[in-house]
């Protein structure tokens, strides 16, 4: 059996936990990270080089020589981070930049469903301020639900209560250019509601693995309040998410979008991100990401019962079809603890409680970093979203009854979390 030096781009809780179950594998020799962060530091060695820093990042592979480097974020991928890689033979695990603009352009990811009639929210494109205004005015539906083009640090999506918010997000997206070069563009779409649910996918290009469903918590507040986040808290699977429901999925959704991308000559290897609305007139796609999810994935891969590294391995050679993906029968949850005013401005650098050398509290429980410096012997916060707290058990109920008893045992200064994770009444309501 060869044994595998594997190489994380990234650095945030989604890459510790990529990390975390490759460090179960019985052939992962020596795992890196770059940059990583202080709780990976204590799993693979870090390496301080930028994930979006494409020159660096093969100067680094070149050095270290790993057998498989996986690129976790979006910006690298959407810049061609596979592609930079693959040109000087090295196996990577996610999709090239023409793939990858799934996510990087969301007026792509409109066309293409319409084309491949895959079920997504109604929506026109602009380019133009004025039109897009003129278009919201005509239509006169509240709410209206207003995208940014391109990569947007997860605050790219405005939903407008009324003509007067639609303006002001419409004029700061393409006039302000508060997103830059993302917003030369915008969708305006219909909003949807019903039930969200998250399904991320391993996929070659010919064959596609639906992994186990979860649901995100993206608002910074209990009860769905506060602003957007890039996620709060995680479970899985989704109640919501019946098998009934995977099926629907499966021959609408997740085959027709595997098919549809390599049709345009983009075929997409990696794992592809669905964010589902189940409506009652179907399931919807609102958004495709070209990646892991974060917080998902620390909730998903706890509860993956197969070698991270042989599917890595599997979809980088094309061998998907191969491989059995099984999981435990068991919940996972996970909570974010964040720095007190994230996702606006937040303090750096406080001293974190009630966290090991190695970073983390009980033995059931698994501490994520997402935002974490680890200098001398302590864990400083060094990011909004700071920890991912996680716990899985028999019952969704006994997950996260243990992950909130470990979240009040660990501390740092203005800390804060939501309270209400996972909890079905809000978790299934429809959206008003
Ligand atoms: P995104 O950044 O695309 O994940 O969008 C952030 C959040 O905005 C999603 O998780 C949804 O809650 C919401 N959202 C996006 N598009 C729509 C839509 N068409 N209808 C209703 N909610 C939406
Ligand atoms: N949790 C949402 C995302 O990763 O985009």
């Amino acid at each position: 059996m060869n044994k595998l030096k594997i190489l994380v781009i990234g650095g945030g809780g989604r890459e510790h936990a990529i990390i975390m179950k490759l460090a179960e594998s019985k052939r992962v020799e020596k795992l890196y990270c770059a940059p990583g962060n202080g709780g990976i530091s204590r799993f693979a060695e870090c390496f301080d080089v930028k994930a979006t820093d494409l020159d660096g990042i093969v100067a680094l592979a070149k050095k270290i020589m790993p057998d498989m480097t996986v690129v976790a974020p979006d910006d690298p991928l959407v810049l061609g981070m596979v592609d930079a890689l693959n040109a000087e033979g090295f196996a990577t695990f996610g999709p090239s930049k023409a793939a990858a603009i799934i996510e990087g352009s969301k007026a792509f990811a409109k066309e293409l469903m319409e084309k491949y009639n895959i079920p997504t929210a109604k929506y026109k494109i602009f380019d133009n301020s004025i039109h897009a205004i003129e278009y919201i005015r005509t239509e006169n539906k509240y709410p209206v639900v207003i995208k940014a083009d391109g990569l947007a640090l997860g605050k790219g999506v405005i939903i407008a209560q009324n003509e007067e918010e639609a303006r002001r997000a419409v004029q700061s997206i393409m006039e302000d250019g508060i997103f830059g070069k993302s917003g030369e563009k915008v969708v305006v779409e219909e909003f949807l509601t019903g039930t969200e649910a998250t399904v991320l996918a391993f996929t070659d290009g010919k064959t596609l693995i639906p992994l186990i469903s979860s649901k995100d918590h993206k608002r910074a507040l209990d009860g769905d309040r506060g602003l957007n986040t890039g996620g709060m808290g995680t479970i899985a699977p989704n109640p919501a998410y019946t098998p009934q429901i995977a099926d629907e999925c499966m021959e609408k959704i997740f085959l027709p979008t595997m098919k549809a991308m390599a049709a345009q000559g983009r075929r997409f290897k990696g794992c592809l991100y669905f964010g589902l609305m189940l409506t009652k007139d179907g399931v919807k796609v609102i958004e495709y990401n070209c990646r892991f999810g974060d917080p998902e994935t620390q909730v998903i891969l706890p509860l993956l019962d197969t070698d991270l590294a042989d599917i890595f391995e599997a979809v980088y050679h094309e061998r998907l079809s191969e491989i059995d993906i099984k999981w435990k029968e068991q919940h996972c949850a996970c909570v974010i603890m964040a720095s007190g005013g994230y996702p606006q401005g937040y303090q750096t650098g406080l001293f974190i409680s009630g966290l090991n050398n190695k970073g983390q509290s009980a033995p059931d429980i698994t501490v994520y970093h997402s935002g974490t410096k680890f200098e001398g012997n302590d864990f400083l916060t060094s990011g909004g979203r700071v920890l991912g707290i996680t716990a899985s058990g028999k019952t969704l109920d006994e997950a996260l009854e243990k992950t909130y008893s470990a979240v009040k045992k660990i501390n740092f200064k203005d800390s804060f979390y939501r309270n209400d994770i996972g909890q079905l009444q809000r978790g299934l309501r429809t959206k008003d």
